[in-house]
């Protein structure tokens, strides 16, 4: 593993992480929780009317040590009605299922996971939370530029992200876009919790460069290393293929985790 070029650039790219069958298995068991899963009006309301942003702020903040599904904004008509089958609409499952789900912390918590973790000096790591993310034909949306420290503070000590491929990531189904070496910038803001408001405190209100955004176009098994420094976006897929990817954030149990983080730490 090229420790310098994480380093240098800010990401790392491994091919062959991941074997086939543990793509598959978490693809399957992402399937059977979102069979399993009931959009009840209370869950569709929530993103379907500006108007009910604090509930789904409720369903976001509450979401830390759940297994719970995020719908993409264009996934409900104008009467919050899904204009196409659930398992075509949803963004995201988050935020612990590397701990709630035995599939997803089987793999979660692999010693080649570990391993990895170690390699890159994380002392003693700790996972912060996991997203399964569809990235949907034709309605995935886009993720605007940002550094993960933004929504996950970690004090003096980046957090690091893992990023798996489950399905081939390119450019025309959204891969990720990253800005090489951008993780020697500065935070630019970070998102805080007080009881159930958020709010943001901004250091740098600068646009991103984004023409030196290169993209990041992986086969399925790959991992993605991110720096939680480093900006990085995804755009629309507007594609007929879907992107699926698995998500993991880490710290190192020796730092200091903010405490006005949205995020409660786990304690598993
Ligand atoms: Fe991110």
């Amino acid at each position: 593993m090229d420790l310098t070029s994480y380093q240098d650039n800010g990401y790392l790219i491994l091919n062959d992480f991941l074997t086939e069958k543990e793509c598959s298995a978490l693809i399957h068991r992402a399937q059977e929780l979102v069979s399993e899963f009931e959009p009840t009006d209370e869950v569709k309301t929530v993103f379907s009317t500006t108007d009910q942003a604090h509930t789904q702020q409720k369903y976001f903040l509450d979401s830390a040590d759940k297994i719970r599904f995020f719908f993409e904004k264009g996934a409900f008509d104008e009467h919050g009605n899904l204009r196409f089958p659930k398992e075509k609409s949803l963004n995201k499952i988050g935020h612990a299922l590397h701990y709630k789900d035995p599939i997803f912390a089987e793999i979660s918590n692999s010693s080649k996971i570990i391993d990895l973790a170690k390699k890159l000096k994380i002392s003693d790591p700790l996972l912060l939370q996991s997203m399964y993310i569809f990235k949907q034909p034709f309605i995935g949306d886009e993720v605007i530029p940002h550094q993960d420290n933004t929504y996950v503070h970690v004090k003096d000590h980046p957090i690091t992200g893992f990023w798996f491929a489950l399905q081939d990531a390119t450019i025309e189904n959204g891969c990720l876009w990253v800005i090489p070496g951008g993780h020697k910038t500065p935070l630019k803001s970070r998102m805080k919790r007080h009881g159930d408001e958020i709010s943001f405190d901004i250091f740098d209100d600068s646009p991103w460069e984004l023409e030196k955004m290169i993209p990041l176009e992986v086969p399925r098994g790959s991992v993605i290393v991110l720096h939680g420094l480093l900006p990085h976006m995804s755009k629309e897929n507007l594609s007929p293929k879907s992107r699926h990817a698995y998500t993991l954030h880490l710290m190192s149990s020796e730092h200091d985790y903010a405490e006005d983080n949205w995020l409660k730490k786990p304690t598993v």
